[in-house]
């Protein structure tokens, strides 16, 4: 699974209709989408994807604001796919991203951040298991 990563729009970006501006930049940054999907995450499994975070003060804001709205969910391939993606994004806080990521352009706070993006293998793996079936990836 070294080749896959997750990812997600967030409910700010695609409120603000970014989602076609971010999926330019993941597409040139070298990216093939394997499997996409336009949903709404209820506040039950907002809180279950984020339940690593279960622990920290921003959990129930992050819950509230991620089951706020649409996202989408794509599954991602590219060699290196967990970490060249993460580069991309650029930094979880946008005032920290840098130059030509996806947050420098699109993010507007440290929680409204634009995107999401698997930090492991193992992460990448559980996270498209969350959202796909074996039927709806290619
Ligand atoms: P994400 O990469 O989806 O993983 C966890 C999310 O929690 C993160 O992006 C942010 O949206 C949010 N987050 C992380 N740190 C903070 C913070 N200090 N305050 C508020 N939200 C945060």
């Amino acid at each position: 699974a070294a080749n896959k990563t997750f990812t997600m729009i967030k409910p700010d970006a695609v409120q603000d209709n970014y989602i076609g501006g971010i999926t330019q930049m993941i597409e040139e940054g070298g990216f093939r989408v394997v499997a996409l999907k336009k949903t709404r995450l209820t506040p039950e499994r907002a809180g279950k994807f984020y339940e690593v975070h279960k622990e920290r003060p921003f959990y129930n804001d992050l819950v509230n604001y991620m089951s706020s709205g649409p996202i989408v969910a794509m599954i991602l391939e590219k060699d290196n796919a967990v970490a060249d993606f993460r580069k991309l994004i650029g930094a979880t806080n946008p005032a920290q991203a840098e130059e030509g990521t996806i947050r420098k352009k699109y993010a507007k706070s440290v929680e409204a951040n634009a995107v999401h993006g698997s930090d492991s293998d193992e992460n990448a793996q559980i996270e498209g298991d969350f959202f796909f079936g074996e039927d709806e990836r290619f």
